[in-house]
């Protein structure tokens, strides 16, 4: 029954469909990097393999150190271990930091798990609506802060792909650091935006603050099950790291994590391909009759506004032809006019086009 609710309300099931009934599906739900596995983990699974007939060093250094070196290479972060926590995907990450709240604002729509886990930690939960544009609404935001402890929110935030403004977000940081109010920021996307979209390098400053990251979407390894978090408020990592079960991470994490950070050909063209992607895509989609509206995005999926025809609607058509699209109904704030598309490689990206412009409303 669990297992029902966990895949009806998430993208990424290909499985109930697809799989399980024998059948490929081009997956168009879930926002994971097309260019798949980085080539410096395939080339080292053989010593993830080897590792596994041992336990991993309980301090996981290698890894950290992995982590360190490569925010300093790409977001010229230095990072201090003390400040890092490792978690099995970002999904743990965000439960332990949730989990150390009281009460919170969610903004939504955003990642359902985030209301999901407040509830099960039993939090007193409030929420900021994006505007119209699907942009953050911060003087909303503030003035909501007061009543909670914390904030979440997503750096780009799923489903629309908006950023955070660092101008305009800076007195929502100053409130919330004198004011011993707490911030998670979920990053899990950020590498698919354009250079410098992170918080990161605020962390240092900004002791509420608490930054989520994965190599789960960029470095396209879901099943890996790898997520850390990064705060200077190192009390605040202590008492989350209190709450894990030793080794939670698994070697192939370790492994997967290690190599893929130093992938630098697959980064770059990651980058390349997801900028020169984006615009083909969008534009594409602007032209059929049955969207209403094709919101901004500065990450590899995009919401969409449906006219003549509803999510559930759109969502059997693709999957007559094939494609799994993701119905956005169940994001807090949304309804089923509104449908979410992960963005994918050139040649899916053009059968995808092809299928929807023969759409019939
Ligand atoms: C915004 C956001 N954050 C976090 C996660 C969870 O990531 P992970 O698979 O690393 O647990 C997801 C998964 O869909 C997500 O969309």
């Amino acid at each position: 029954m669990k297992e029902e609710v966990i895949l009806s309300s998430h993208g990424g099931d290909i499985y109930t469909e697809g799989m399980l009934k024998g059948r490929e599906l081009i997956d168009y739900s879930s926002n994971i990097n097309p260019f798949g596995i980085p080539d410096c983990f395939k080339e080292k699974i053989s010593e993830a393999l080897e590792a596994s007939m041992r336990y991993p060093d309980y301090k996981y250094r290698r890894l950290k150190d992995a982590i360190r070196e490569y925010h300093n290479c790409y977001d010229r972060m230095n990072i201090d271990e003390e400040m890092i926590l490792l978690g099995n995907g970002a999904s743990e990450v965000l439960d332990l930091a949730i989990s150390s709240l009281k009460s919170i604002l969610i903004v939504v729509p955003s990642f359902i798990e985030y209301e999901e886990l407040s509830s099960k930690w039993g939090l007193n939960i409030e929420f900021s609506q994006l505007d119209e544009n699907m942009n953050y609404d911060y003087k909303n935001i503030l003035d909501k802060l007061r009543d909670t402890e914390g904030l979440i929110l997503g750096n780009p935030n799923n489903p629309s792909g908006n950023l955070i403004d660092y101008e305009k977000f800076k007195v929502i940081l100053d409130y919330c650091e004198s004011h011993n109010k707490r911030i998670i920021a979920d990053e899990a996307f950020v590498e698919f935006a354009p250079k410098d979209s992170s918080l990161l390098a605020l962390v240092n400053n900004y002791k509420c603050l608490f930054i989520v990251r994965a190599i789960t979407k960029f470095f396209g390894t879901p099943g890996i099950r790898f997520g850390y978090g990064i705060s200077s408020n190192e009390e605040w990592i202590r008492n989350m790291k209190k709450k894990q079960n030793p080794w939670n991470v698994n070697c192939f994490g370790e492994h997967a994590a290690i190599y893929s950070f130093k992938d630098k050909h697959y980064i770059e063209k990651s980058r390349v391909w997801i900028r020169e992607e984006i615009p083909y895509f969008l534009d594409g989609l602007r032209k059929l009759s049955f969207i209403d509206r094709v919101y901004d995005t500065n990450t590899n999926f995009v919401l969409i506004k449906l006219k003549d025809m509803n999510g559930q609607q759109l969502y059997d058509k693709c999957l007559k032809k094939g494609f799994v699209i993701r119905r956005a109904h169940n994001f807090r704030g949304l309804d089923d006019c509104f449908v979410r598309f992960a963005i994918k490689n050139r040649i899916n990206n053009e059968r995808f086009l092809n299928i929807l412009k023969n759409v019939k409303t």
